[in-house]
């Protein structure tokens, strides 16, 4: 048990970015209702994830991470989750046939609602209102009353969560993500486009594979890890009073579990030393992610790592570095340098898209798409160089056709944004631009793959 620790510790500290709630009668009510309903995930898959991160911090795996930036009350269906799922199946089967490693997959999904914001205002002509907060706090609307904290909200965001996570643990082990549907997985409007040829012929090599496979007696009947998947969930722990009520005593092992989510992390904007999520994130088991971003220093991050995984346990903490396309390599270098030098076992992952987040001519909020490939070039290229493993990749992607990210092989311009614009948050890759990105990455792999020869010898465990 960590040392001075209880999920309510965090109330001594001084707090950033969270809402105030004008009834404080109401919110304790609703933090009691959380409090009592049942755990959306258990310690053992969270556990289970740790151990498959750990082995991804040896270089034994790649921790794919991503979903929307926020998760909508409004846009919530059954047809979204399923093609953000499928885009994360595709891009996970690329990666792990081209890199030989398995991948850890985890949505930003079933939780992902808080948000971060810069100002604490938005201004609209000459009206004032508190920012958009993410629907687990309040509305987007641009009206006094959506902008008001609401509890309640944080009620109907656990019950979104679980009729995602139901939705999402039946796809994951229903029979959707079985091998032998890969090419079920392509998108309708992925089929026709060049990414989508790229993928039919990957597919088509999977499948003579499984035919080989099957001739020899190996099948989904034998392999389960055929038929079914491995998929963790994963958010922001950003809104306190809602992760502690989720956090609860694991019956097997007497720790605490955040059962929220299998995996949280915490903001560029919410990682000081002394304050109240990180010393929330210190107390709970479950494995942690921590936005690095180029304000960050190595005797800080040092700090900050010993603060949240003071065991040096493998697999525990993710350092996801959001550094911008200009200043990934020269940024990045010293804090890896300083890991290493260390001894302190991280997983590396590559958020290429908060750091490259620009207003576009037509005032759209925007990310280049060759932007963010060369964030996650130079993120390989710093750890080519540094001897280090490139372990993950974090980003904002719907299974949508959506036009918020510009460029990519539709080469969607400032005038297309318009188009499909439907982010609640920050602008994410659409279907295209993830399966684009995952093969740029393969293609990392891979190279990697041929200059450590090591890495061939993976454990197939991580992969289910
Ligand atoms: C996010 O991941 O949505 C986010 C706000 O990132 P960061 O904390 O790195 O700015
Ligand atoms: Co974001």
């Amino acid at each position: 048990m960590s040392k001075d620790w209880t999920p309510q510790s965090w109330r001594d500290k001084p707090v950033k970015q969270l809402p105030v709630y004008k009834d404080g009668e109401a919110l304790k009510a609703a933090e009691r209702e959380i409090a009592a309903m049942p755990p959306l995930v258990f310690a053992g898959e969270a556990r289970e994830l740790m151990r498959k991160l750990g082995q991804v911090s040896e270089g034994k795996g790649f921790l794919l991470q991503g979903g929307d930036c926020a998760e909508s009350f409004a846009e919530f269906n059954a047809n979204k989750i399923r093609d953000s799922f499928r885009v994360l199946l595709q891009m996970a089967v690329v990666l792990t046939y081209s890199g030989s490693l398995p991948v850890v997959k985890v949505g930003r999904m079933a939780g992902q609602y808080a948000k971060p914001r810069s100002d604490d205002m938005e201004t609209k002509g000459d009206v004032s209102l508190p920012s958009y907060r993410g629907d687990n706090i309040n509305a987007l609307d641009f009206t006094p009353e959506a902008r008001e904290p609401d509890p309640q909200r944080m009620i109907k965001g656990y019950n979104q969560a679980a009729a995602t996570l139901n939705l999402l643990r039946a796809f994951a082990s229903g029979g959707y993500a079985d091998l032998n549907k890969v090419h079920q997985w392509n998108l309708g409007f992925v089929e026709n486009s060049p990414l989508g040829e790229r993928y039919q012929d990957l597919a088509d090599r999977i499948d003579d594979a499984l035919r080989f496979m099957a001739a020899c007696g190996i099948t989904a009947d034998n392999v389960p890890s055929i038929r079914e998947t491995s998929f963790y969930t994963s958010h922001e722990a950003l809104l306190l009073p809602y992760e502690e009520a989720m956090t609860r005593v694991d019956s097997l092992t007497g720790e605490w579990y955040d059962t929220s989510a299998h995996f949280l992390w915490i903001g560029a904007r919410t990682h000081q030393e002394d304050h109240a999520q990180i010393e929330f994130a210190r107390g709970v088991k479950n494995p942690i992610g921590l936005k690095c971003s180029p304000a960050i220093s190595p005797d800080e991050l040092v700090r900050l790592i010993d603060v949240l995984n003071p065991e040096n346990i493998p697999g525990r903490l993710t350092l996801i570095a959001r550094m911008g396309y200009k200043q990934v390599e020269e940024k990045l270098a010293p804090l890896i340098r300083k890991v290493k030098e260390e001894g302190r076992d991280v997983i590396w992952s590559c958020d290429p898209m908060h750091g490259n987040t620009i207003k576009s001519n037509s005032g759209y909020k925007t990310r280049p798409f060759d932007r963010i490939l060369s964030e996650v070039r130079g993120f390989f290229a710093v750890h080519r160089a540094e001897g280090t493993h490139p372990g993950g990749i974090h980003i904002e992607m719907t299974g949508q056709d959506v036009t918020e990210c510009v460029g990519g092989a539709d080469a969607i311009g400032d005038e297309d944004l318009s188009n499909r614009y439907h982010t609640h948050c920050d602008p994410r890759l659409n279907a295209n631009q993830a399966l684009e990105l995952a093969f740029l990455i393969s293609d990392e792999l891979k190279a990697l793959r041929l200059r450590s020869p090591n890495l061939r010898a993976v454990s197939p465990s991580a992969a289910e």
